[in-house]
């Protein structure tokens, strides 16, 4: 029997979570109104955007993003290759294609060099989409020399940015959800602030604001919440385009008001893990931690990923397996996609091209990192992973 039983992931909901579900519910009207137009407003505030587009998932708000810069059949778009599908998926969605690229080691990110070298070999991808991996923001911009985003405004590549790990997390100062032409969020249930499913797309851009809210409810010109306050007839809409059904439900949107509330204080929480393991686990042979550009404080923690180096007595899968024996759930971020089936035969991908990220692969996993997680339980997942790893433990996991 394990000491103690740790989940991977633990989602917390104890603030006014309840009472504005229960709001909705007693309002009789579930769906898209103002629970989420409130939801945007807020959410929208506090990344600084000038507009915040609210719908059903991350995966939406990409695929959402890229549609309205107008990215489309022929089009190719750079993506890391140390990604969840749905970062690159939503390429396929409209027909362009992804151009997979390698990350940096300890980081899992795009860097500007990674990226000046892929303008140099492929001049006609004219999108990016730039992944805050983990929670870190990637160097959009930098005190010196040229940042990501200096890159794409000088070949005129546009830039959206997948931030489902990065609500709230800066760089230079500056909140992510201001720098790129759209940047969209994920609050899929394990996410840093969830609304069980749905997403946030952000932009600065009038014009990409303005596609991303007709084609998320089938292409209608008008909000359906619209529709049901204004002084003309509820039937009386147009559809201007072949639309989604991407709109994110009142119910949904209070849970995330809630959690919005609170966002700062839960980011606390996990930068508390993520303190405690930097120092509990540094200096362990065999094991990487995860390298840090930002400050603790401009992190926003999702993940706590570590890498098992080939000195390590075991192999990732080894020590997955034997920190579930101790009741210790982790995971892994990520399996590139340039290994899976179909990116893999539809492009021919090798994965000899993407030395970085076969490092991290090789190694990698995350350790669980959450606001409520106690000091007793971070002491035993530390204690427990130093004994796996020390040569005993190791050899006795072979
Ligand atoms: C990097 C990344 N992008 C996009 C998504 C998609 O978000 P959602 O699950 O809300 O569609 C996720 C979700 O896990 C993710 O991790």
């Amino acid at each position: 029997m394990a000491e103690m039983k740790i989940p991977y992931s633990r989602v917390l909901c104890d603030g006014n979570e309840l009472a504005y579900v229960r709001e909705v519910l007693e309002s009789g009207w579930l769906t898209t109104a103002s629970k989420t137009l409130e939801f945007e407003k807020k959410f929208g505030a506090a990344v600084g955007a000038r507009h915040a587009c609210a719908v059903n998932s991350g995966t939406a708000a990409l695929h959402l993003a890229l549609e309205a810069i107008g990215v489309g059949p022929g089009s190719k778009v750079f993506v890391p290759a140390m990604t969840f599908t749905a970062s690159a998926e939503v390429i396929r969605y409209l027909n362009a294609d992804p151009v997979f690229l390698d990350v940096e080691y300890g980081t899992s990110l795009l860097t500007t060099e990674i990226l000046e070298e892929a303008v140099r070999r492929f001049p006609e991808v004219k999108t990016v989409v730039v992944v805050h991996y983990g929670g870190q923001a990637a160097a959009m911009t930098v005190e010196k020399g040229a940042g990501i985003l200096d890159v794409c405004r000088r070949k005129g590549i546009r830039v959206v940015e997948d931030a489902a790990h990065a609500f709230p997390s800066r760089r230079g100062g500056r909140l992510v959800g201001t720098f790129g032409d759209v940047t969209c969020f994920s609050f899929y249930a394990n996410k840093t602030i969830t609304t069980a499913e749905g997403g946030m797309l952000v932009t600065a851009d009038d014009r990409v604001a303005a596609r991303a809210k007709v084609m998320r409810l089938h292409g209608i010109d008008r909000d359906i919440w619209n529709r049901y306050v204004s002084d003309k007839p509820s039937w009386e809409y147009d559809v201007v385009a072949p639309g989604f059904k991407y709109n994110l439900p009142d119910v949904s949107a209070a849970i995330g008001l809630a959690q919005l509330e609170r966002a700062e204080a839960l980011r606390k929480g996990r930068e508390r893990c993520a303190r405690y393991y930097m120092e509990a686990l540094a200096g362990i042979p065999g094991l990487d931690l995860p390298k840090l550009q930002v400050g603790f404080e401009d992190h926003a923690w999702h993940l706590f990923p570590v890498v098992l180096t080939p000195k390590a007595p075991l192999s990732r899968d080894r020590c997955v397996e034997r920190l579930a024996d101790r009741g210790i759930g982790a995971s892994v971020h990520y399996k590139p996609l340039y290994r899976m089936t179909y990116y893999r035969e539809r492009y021919g991908l090798n994965p000899a091209d993407y030395p970085n990220s076969e490092r991290i692969w090789n190694g990698c996993l995350s350790l669980p990192i959450y606001p409520d997680l106690r000091l007793e339980e971070l002491a035993y997942i530390c204690r427990s992973l130093k004994e796996i790893l020390s040569a005993r433990g190791g050899e006795e996991a072979v």
